[in-house]
């Protein structure tokens, strides 16, 4: 129930909305409780005048109640509805707000979390979840709100005809609120299973259409399809069970304000009929009571459903706010202009990823210049792709410094330098969007000309399969761009970052499914404009990096020996037999 108490902002915020329903509610439930009060006094005035009524005088008056009721019935909707605008809509805005909130607060937050939290786990919470907490906003207050009003509006009328009636009548409504009590309490139990059930499939399903081209070609459909159809099970079974105990729910209320009809009739004909005179109530009284036992039936049977929304909320805002309170371990809290002349050094970095107790980076250092390249080779797990993620800051190291212009990164402008720097990584990632506005990702203004378009693709040797598409540019990748070949995915994406005119290149393996030739074709390219920026090459193909400027090699996240090529040849060491084995590969 606390964690609710996060939305009372959201209250505030739309106070006169609310403030609204509730009067609306108020004036709906009046003219509500007007009709039996209506009905008793026209069936004891019949009572009274019985000796001398005319049957016209019935036709009349029968005339009249249908006009009034209808009249009633009519402006208690009418209200009715006006409070549903207020609450409803207001539920609609606060929803609206919070997945906002959450969203905008997602994309502050570091790599770090992304790697912890699963697709499906952060989706839930933005759609699922979000929607439980509307439901208490919405109808759950709505509900609660309407009950409390009804409740004291009809509970007062009944006092005000018979003291003692109203006590018999109401007697059973304290077992059924202990009833609702109890069921609801089992009820929030199987619905948080449910939920846990219902996240555990989406977080299935979503993996499985991502993964759908792996499971294809590894013939795993039918097993998928087994292990998504167990986990439909489950939640099946969860689901139905609490399907059950609310399908006994309705009934045993009903039955309880079935009692409390039956006392009316009974308690109230003996008062009526034998009580002592100060107490004896008209015939009418006992049809208005027993339209306003009638009239309690739907807000009371709504309690425990209620309760269990509220419960569900609760528990879904939890998770939202554990969301929301989770704090970038990355803050960028400079905002002061930086302009990047182009020189990038690490000193005595070491980096243990925050979950693994693999050291990925250790001890390394080195020092790159404008229009120089630095190389990093390395075999696969070597630590060259976190060398590009320290210095881009989606992790901070535990020991050493990284100097961005001889000042520490952490003291730079985030934004200024991810401004001035294109990124190829290595996991090529394209949005289904069209060649064009993927090619434009990196451009402030989304605007590139088509001669920069078609001058960034031809240094990346895509130019002429692009042109090979019926429409050019505007043609729409699939989702992650799965209508194109790796090679090209991985060449549209270096001519992103190119297109940027970025003051710090860093490519890392990103021409692992471009073969030999074409990349020494792209290699030359970008030898081009390579003055006016400091570029990073990271490889494990010793082909790509020969002509840097420096090259260092890492082993287990270390620095193993570091030169240029020529030097590097020459010592005849880990390098040198990386060539000799990858030559020999080319030429097989
Ligand atoms: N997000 C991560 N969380 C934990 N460990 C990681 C993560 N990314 C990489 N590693 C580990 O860090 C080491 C270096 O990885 P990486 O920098 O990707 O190597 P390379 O790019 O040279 O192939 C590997 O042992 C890898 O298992
Ligand atoms: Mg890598």
């Amino acid at each position: 129930m606390k964690s609710l108490q996060y939305l009372n902002k959201y209250f505030l915020k739309y106070k006169w909305r609310f403030l609204l329903g509730i009067i609306f509610t108020i004036v709906s439930n009046y003219f509500g409780v007007q009709m039996p009060i209506y009905f008793k006094n026209a069936i004891d005035q019949l009572q009274v005048n019985a000796t001398d009524t005319q049957p016209n005088d019935i036709l009349w008056l029968a005339f009249q109640l249908g006009g009034f009721y209808m009249l009633l019935s009519l402006a208690k909707g009418f209200f009715l509805f006006l409070m549903r605008q207020m609450i409803i809509v207001m539920s609609r805005f606060i929803e609206f707000d919070l997945k906002n909130e959450i969203y905008t607060h997602y994309q502050t937050l570091d790599q770090g979390f992304f790697k912890r939290n699963s697709t499906g786990d952060l989706m839930n919470r933005i759609s699922e979840d979000v929607g439980l907490v509307r439901m208490y906003l919405g109808p759950g207050i709505m509900y609660i709100i309407n009950l409390i009003i009804a409740f004291t509006l009809i509970v007062t009328q009944m006092i005000r005809i018979s003291p003692s009636l109203s006590f018999f009548v109401l007697i059973p409504l304290p077992i059924m609120s202990i009833l609702i009590y109890r069921v609801s309490s089992r009820m929030n139990a199987m619905s948080t299973l449910v939920q846990k059930e219902q996240s555990l499939l989406s977080t299935l399903a979503q993996e499985t259409f991502s993964g759908i081209r792996i499971i294809k070609a590894y013939n795993r459909e039918k097993e998928t399809e087994e292990k998504l159809g167990e986990s439909a099970e489950n939640y099946k079974k969860q689901s139905m069970r609490l399907v059950l105990v609310n399908a006994f729910f309705i009934p045993t209320i009903m039955f309880l304000i079935g009692i409390s009809i039956l006392i009316a009739v009974y308690y109230g004909g003996i008062l009526s009929f034998t009580g002592p005179t100060k107490e004896r109530i008209s015939i009418g009284s006992i049809v208005a009571f027993i339209m306003f036992v009638n009239s309690l039936t739907w807000p009371f049977a709504s309690l425990g459903w209620v309760s269990s929304i509220i419960q569900r909320a609760s528990a879904s805002q939890k998770r939202i706010n554990e969301f929301l309170e989770t704090k970038s371990n990355i803050q960028n809290t400079v905002t002061a202009e930086f302009e990047f002349k182009g020189s990038v050094s690490f000193k005595q970095v070491s980096f243990q990823y925050p979950i693994t107790d693999i050291t990925a980076v250790s001890n390394v250092s080195f020092q790159v210049n404008k229009g120089e390249t630095l190389a990093i080779v390395g075999h696969t797990g070597s630590g060259k792709s976190t060398i590009s993620a320290l210095l881009m800051r989606q992790y901070d190291p535990q020991y050493g410094e990284i100097l961005i212009d001889e000042k520490p990164l952490s003291s730079i402008n985030l934004h200024a330098l991810r401004n001035q720097t294109g990124i190829v990584p290595q996991d090529v990632f394209l949005f289904s969007d069209t060649i064009r506005e993927n090619l434009q990702f990196g451009v402030n203004d989304r605007e590139s000309s088509e001669e920069e378009l078609i001058a960034a693709c031809e240094m990346t040797h895509v130019y002429h399969n692009i042109q090979g598409f019926p429409n050019g540019f505007d043609t729409i990748l699939g989702e992650r761009g799965v209508n194109l070949s790796g090679g090209q995915k991985q060449r549209i994406s270096i001519a992103r970052a190119l297109l940027k005119k970025p003051k710090l290149l860093i490519l890392d393996d990103c021409l692992s499914a471009v073969d030999t030739e074409t990349e020494e074709i792209i290699l030359r390219n970008l030898e081009k404009g390579k003055e006016d920026r400091t570029t990073i090459i990271i490889s494990h193909r010793i082909s790509t990096i020969r002509n840097a400027t420096k090259i260092i090699v890492l082993n287990h996240g270390e620095v193993i020996e570091s030169g240029t090529h020529e030097t590097l040849i020459s010592q005849k060491g880990t390098y040198f037999d990386m060539y000799e084995q990858q030559l020999k590969q080319e030429k097989n």
